[in-house]
């Protein structure tokens, strides 16, 4: 949450950090500042304004600063109202110190007390001064020094940057928070991550925990917080500027789900044997020494995790569940060395799912982290990594990672199916099959978009609704909720569609819609007798069905077909509509579809 992006170099420096703020606003958009060197010596010249970047832009062509050196922030807020004081970068008081933050200062405020003693005047209310006043006491022209005098006194995480009038310098330290730096010729940057830095370059150096940087005219120096030379390696990003762009789409939420079936065959590329009965993904699995699969993640990725567990256990006959990271690291989990425990993550560096992978770890378990983003902290710290090449995902609702997080479950349970004997070759052909023909369905389920324009208004109306599913779809009714929640604001719940008759089923009214599952052939008897009793208490019902249903339109209000495709598979499909429709309500309200309000992207505090 957060975003930083700092740079130093030839280029006119506002600009470049203006730009690469707009790529990272998605990690939060309360207020934005930035703050420039013009030469050293000179006062800091800065901009900042409560709102989204686009205020401050407007502010910044009727004053532009220039200069060399320049840090920007984009607040999503912990402490502090979001308004033009609170938001960074914070300065000193004599204009010659300045700093942007990420994370949470637990002990800001007897820090704050005691700084207050010694003279030093607050003008904010956020955590995030205390280290502005921290470095201001400790400086004697040696900035690294004094950021790293500060850092010692503070409990909390932190991204944080700093520049300082007297050193042409700009110095960092991360702890919890990511920061990459990035590297060019004769010019460098700083950023949340590695979005930002897509238009510049792609040679990137993710800082771990407790590491200090230097970007110097000289080039950048790495320490850890006691001053001792660090290496890290310098990566090359394989993101290219253009999939981080609109492309034409009214909004990156949109592109993203009309992305899905390329995201899906890029999951799916070379990991499939060529005589297609089993995946291959790398991975040194002896399901025999494991005895349990735990699914950690948070919202969106925990709902794909639902969905693996359930594969998982179906076809791999492994016990399997999904627990949500913010309980799991808290719950003492009865985990081993023979527990396998995968870790679900667009960002890598979901603050809850990071401390859930390292209790597991703690506890001797073997851990495999499903994740898109290549050098995030999550891939530092667990055994394995299977990448979902889904490419930056900007929309804050996420989409296409869901389903390239559901194409790799899939194959990890297929794998693991077959390598605990318990999946035979003609299912995981099957299944296989079903994968590589899933492009093709996923496109036929996009083109349901007017249909579901049409319904759009019943959920958009509606004082709340309800999403219900079976088997493998309770998850995608979860988030099929999620989504129209976090875009639209209306409110959504999701059960199984079992449990409706246990309590539920009290909200149904005309102006409550379920939006139902139905795609079951297995157990399409009960679903049809669930939506009758639905309809017996005039529920407005939107069934989502399988093509070729003739029967499914006695049962329900409205349907909405989809390809019909194995069940085992069929959240892919089946959550294409429910993603529509919730983009659709929320157009239709006319909500800001891809900075929903009081939402950021990875959620790095607790
Ligand atoms: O980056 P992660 O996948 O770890 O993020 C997990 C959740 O914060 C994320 O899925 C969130 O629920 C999204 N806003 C859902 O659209």
């Amino acid at each position: 949450m957060c975003g930083i992006v700092a740079y130093l170099g030839g280029r006119p420096a506002a600009s470049v950090v203006m730009e690469g703020l707009r790529r990272v606003a998605y990690r939060g958009y309360d207020s934005a500042g930035v703050a420039v060197a013009s030469e050293a010596g000179a006062p800091l010249e800065w901009l900042k304004r409560a709102g989204k970047i686009s205020v401050l832009e407007e502010a910044l062509e009727r004053t532009p600063l220039a200069g060399y050196l320049a840090l920007g922030h984009t607040r999503w807020a912990t402490h502090g109202r979001p308004d033009d004081v609170n938001a960074h970068p914070h300065v000193s008081e004599d204009g010659r110190l300045a700093l942007v933050h990420n994370g949470i200062i637990e002990n800001y405020l007897p820090l704050r007390e005691r700084l207050r003693a010694s003279g030093h005047h607050f003008r904010s209310q956020t955590d995030s001064e205390v280290v502005l006043h921290l470095i201001e006491e400790a400086f004697q022209g040696d900035l690294a020094a004094a950021l790293r005098a500060a850092l010692a006194q503070v409990r909390g995480s932190y991204a944080v940057v700093v520049a300082h009038t007297d050193s042409a310098e700009v110095v960092a330290a991360r702890h919890t928070s990511p920061l990459v730096v990035g590297h060019g010729d004769g010019e460098q940057w700083l950023a949340s991550d590695v979005t930002a830095l897509l238009p510049f370059t792609r040679h990137v150096t993710h800082l771990q925990d407790g590491d200090v940087v230097v970007l110097g005219r000289g080039g950048v120096r790495l320490t850890d917080l006691q001053g001792r030379e660090v290496e890290r390696p310098r990566e090359l990003v394989d993101w290219d500027a253009e999939t981080a762009e609109k492309d034409g789409y009214e909004h990156f939420m949109l592109k993203e789900i009309a992305e899905q079936p390329s995201v899906v065959r890029r999951a799916l590329a070379g990991r499939i044997t060529d005589d297609a009965s089993d995946a291959e993904l790398g991975l040194s699995l002896e399901p025999h020494a494991i005895d349990r699969v735990i699914v950690t993640a948070a919202g969106t990725a925990s709902y794909a995790g639902g969905v693996g567990a359930a594969l998982i256990e179906s076809l791999a006959r492994v016990p399997a569940s999904v627990e949500v990271a913010s309980e799991m690291r808290y719950r003492d989990p009865v985990i081993d060395a023979r527990t396998l425990v995968i870790a679900v993550s667009q960002s890598g560096e979901t603050v809850d799912t990071l401390a859930a992978t390292r209790e597991a770890r703690r506890r001797g378990a073997r851990t495999l982290a499903v994740l898109n983003v290549k050098g995030s902290t999550l891939s530092r710290e667990v055994d394995d990594v299977l990448y979902l090449r889904a490419g930056p995902e900007v929309g804050v609702a996420s989409t296409k990672a869901y389903m390239a997080m559901l194409t790799v479950l899939t194959l990890l349970a297929i794998r693991m199916g077959r390598a605990t004997g318990s999946l035979d070759d003609t299912l995981a052909k099957r299944l296989l099959d079903g994968l590589v023909a899933l492009p093709q369905a996923l496109e036929s389920a996009l083109a349901s978009r007017e249909r579901i324009r049409d319904l759009a208004p019943h959920l958009a109306g509606a004082r709340s609704a309800l999403y219900l599913g079976r088997g493998v779809n309770v998850s995608t009714a979860f988030e099929g909720a999620l989504k129209l929640k976090e875009i639209s604001y209306v409110h959504a719940e999701a059960y199984p569609m079992g449990e409706m008759k246990h309590g539920p089923i009290a909200l149904i009214e005309p102006d409550v819609p379920v939006v139902a599952i139905a795609t079951d052939a297995e157990r399409y008897d009960k679903t049809t007798s669930s939506l009758q009793e639905l309809r017996a208490r005039d529920g407005f019902v939107i069934a989502i069905a399988s093509e070729g249903d003739d029967e499914i339109e006695a049962h329900a209000s409205e349907v909405v077909f989809v390809p019909r495709v194995d069940e085992l598979l069929s959240p892919m499909v089946n959550v294409v509509p429910l993603q529509l429709l919730a983009y659709e309500s929320a157009v239709a309200l006319g909500r800001d579809v891809d900075q929903p309000r009081n939402l950021a992207k990875s959620v790095t505090v607790e």
